[in-house]
């Protein structure tokens, strides 16, 4: 129903790559690491992309690591606010003893990012992941002190064993005490086997379109199946691009589980066993990084049309010929929102801001 409420625009889902993570990648030479061709940049963080041809990596400009770019993307995509994250893959490869001084350090360069737009800018921190649990821990609790931090972003593999893993349950009791929620964002895909000898022919279009939502699914299912929602039960997390597959899936891993002699000879179907559908609308808030009508129909039946959340994925998606004008990568998204929950409607304006400034308390 079309309302006179007003709501900011809110982008959940937007990425940097601060100046010293840059600096960073530049200092390396294997994944992930960043080289200089002809004076421009290139990034190359996934295997497919670290190979001998001229087109080693991707191109990355100022748009990734210029924070006046960010807020020049959203004056002219209309959006009010961005809450930002490291892009993949954060700190995921550090070796120990360097983690937890380089999350400090990049958590509060972003802070000061978020500073120089107060309530334009918010963050979802880095965790040191490779710094082992206590050093975690301690970023954690320390997060809660940021003005502008309000939540983590956080990929799939944990501590190297996947989320269901048992030990990141304190990690994800800690994250559920802070009241910070972790964005799942995946990097990993799938094994380069799947997409089968002519992969090269395809670009990028396998791995980003199909390996990025299945590792998200199956993430969340092992954390599922693992009992992760039973155990930190006020755990709080955002699935990137609509949770993958799960609004689709959720049934058939419901009936799955329900169906399995192994879980049920174990016990873990009886009472006390949280639902995948009570997952989703209890513990799940999915962004509207799905591109279709379609699919953010099923996201909103999946977790309610309050728990969704627009995104844009900036800086990645970018027009192929530089034109100057608005994204369609962004106004697909913004169409999907209006063609599904109508324009102007209530839940509209939910999706496009109004639940992102109820649940992560965008104020300042
Ligand atoms: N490609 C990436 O590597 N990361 C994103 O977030 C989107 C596209
Ligand atoms: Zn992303």
């Amino acid at each position: 129903m079309a309302s006179t409420t007003k709501y900011p625009v809110v982008d959940i889902h937007t990425h940097v790559y601060p100046p010293s993570y840059i600096d960073l990648l530049k200092s390396r030479s294997t994944i992930p690491y960043i080289i200089t061709s002809d004076g421009s940049l290139r990034l190359v963080i996934l295997p497919a992309e670290d190979t001998e041809s001229t087109s080693r990596g991707r191109p990355v400009g100022p748009e990734y690591y210029d924070i006046t770019q960010k807020i020049a993307f959203m004056d002219k995509h209309s959006v009010d606010i961005s809450v930002i994250s490291l892009a993949n893959p954060w700190l995921d490869w550090l070796p120990t003893e360097a983690a937890a001084e380089a999350a400090r350090s990049l958590n509060d360069e972003v802070e000061r990012e978020c500073e120089k737009y107060p309530g334009r800018l918010f963050a979802f921190a880095t965790l040191p992941l490779s710094g082992g649990g206590a050093a975690i821990v301690e970023e954690i609790e320390r997060l809660q002190s940021l003005k502008y931090t309000r939540g983590v972003i956080l990929g799939t593999t944990g501590l190297g064993k996947g989320l269901d893993d048992e030990a990141l349950l304190p990690i994800f009791k800690a994250l559920q005490d802070a009241k910070l929620p972790v964005f799942l964002h995946p990097h990993y895909g799938l094994p380069g086997s799947v997409w089968g000898e002519r992969a090269n022919d395809y670009g990028h279009v396998l791995p980003l379109a199909l390996g990025f939502p299945l590792e998200t699914t199956i993430a969340v299912t092992r954390m599922i199946l693992s009992g992760v929602f039973e155990k930190a039960p006020e755990l709080q997390m955002i699935l990137a691009h609509s949770g993958g597959t799960l609004p689709f899936l959720a049934g058939r891993i419901e009936s799955c589980i329900e169906h399995d002699a192994h879980l049920k000879a174990e016990g873990k179907l009886g009472e006390g066993r949280k639902t995948v559908w009570e997952i989703l609308r209890k513990n799940i808030y999915l962004d509207a990084v799905v591109y279709s009508e379609v699919g953010l129909k099923a996201a909103v039946q999946a977790s309610g049309e309050d728990r969704v959340m627009f995104g844009t994925d900036h800086p990645f998606f970018p027009p192929l010929e530089e034109e100057g004008g608005k994204w369609a990568s962004v106004e697909t998204n913004y169409g999907a929102i209006k063609g599904a929950l109508g324009s102007g409607s209530d839940e509209a304006k939910g999706a496009l801001g109004g639940n992102a400034v109820r649940v992560l308390n965008l104020t300042i």
